[in-house]
């Protein structure tokens, strides 16, 4: 059974037909993911933590965006240098992030 405490999806702007293209993508999200991959795995946190990239939720123009569940907590214009901070107050320390929350 999969026991997860936190699933983070960050939009990357992926479309059905298996494009890449839109503002979250434009704007450095894939290197967000690889960014949160990272913290996770420095972390030791792989067993407790998901990082999932996903298609356009729809407010791109406050995007880089990234929803953590199960809280439902959303953060917006993110960029590389917030994740540590996600991961380190929110996800290690259970306090969300107001600056970036959206
Ligand atoms: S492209 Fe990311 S929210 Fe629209």
């Amino acid at each position: 059974m999969i026991s997860l405490k936190h699933h983070i999806f960050v939009c990357t702007s992926c479309r059905i037909n298996g494009q890449q293209k839109g503002f979250c993508f434009s704007k450095g999200s894939v290197d967000i993911v690889q960014k949160f991959m990272e913290a996770i795995e420095d972390n030791d946190l792989s067993g407790d933590v998901m990082i999932t990239n996903t298609g356009c939720f729809g407010i791109c123009d406050k995007g880089p965006i990234a929803v953590v569940y199960p809280e439902g907590i959303w953060y917006g214009n993110l960029s590389e240098d917030d994740i540590e901070k996600i991961v380190e107050e929110h996800i290690m320390g259970g306090t969300p992030v107001k600056e970036l929350m959206i």
